[in-house]
């Protein structure tokens, strides 16, 4: 849906291929923050600045290759499948970052915390699998999705970044545990990255996101 929005149509004239449709976002006032060294954030923002790049770029070649009649080619294939991976390592850098700078802690009787309730039993039980998912070894994501079907929240395990995504699902909360995530501050104690994560939570801006 989002694509329909942002990339041209394609049309039979010589109009050029559009340009860059993404700009990254500058999150540099989350330096500073608690059991986070500025090395480490800013290299992750450069590594963000990349996907970025990368999606613009993948979409500009493959708009200029359907333009011009090369969609059934091998080279469009592949490109096409390296799109889901450069666009989803730009956004859910997006929800990641937008996720941190938190300083006031959850509102227990809040919107959010009495969801949890509701779909978990208790906050604990869901910040306790919402960890583990985390935890788990391998490298990507636990993402806490709400199944805009139903309304329901699940916990899920992001393998990569184009993969497992559940369908129809809205991202709640997004947690990056790739190593260049953590290791250059906490080398491989994910636990205590985790911890600081969650630290860190901007609980307003994941409530902005349930529905
Ligand atoms: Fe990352």
């Amino acid at each position: 849906m989002l694509l329909s929005k942002t990339v041209p149509l394609i049309d039979t004239s010589e109009k050029e291929v559009s340009a860059m449709q993404y700009t990254a976002k500058d999150y540099s006032k989350l330096i500073g923050m608690g059991g986070f060294s500025e090395t480490l954030l800013k290299n992750h923002f450069t590594l963000y600045q990349g996907y970025v790049t990368n999606t613009n770029k993948v979409m500009d070649i493959l708009n200029q290759m359907l333009k011009d009649g090369k969609t059934g080619t091998p080279e469009y294939a592949e490109l096409k499948r390296r799109f889901g991976w450069e666009f989803n390592g730009m956004r859910l850098h997006e929800y990641y970052f937008e996720n941190l700078g938190g300083k006031d802690g959850i509102n227990r009787e809040g919107k959010f915390a009495r969801k949890i309730t509701e779909d978990f039993g208790n906050f604990e039980t869901w910040e306790k699998d919402f960890k583990a998912v985390g935890a788990m070894r391998g490298i990507g994501w636990a993402a806490l999705y709400q199944d805009q079907m139903n309304g329901k929240m699940a916990n899920f395990w992001i393998n990569e970044h184009d993969v497992s995504h559940p369908a129809g699902c809205n991202p709640l909360l997004i947690m990056d545990v790739f190593e260049h995530a953590f290791m250059i501050d906490y080398g491989l104690k994910r636990a205590d990255y985790i911890d600081a994560f969650f630290k860190n939570i901007n609980w307003s801006a994941v409530e902005a996101r349930l529905k």
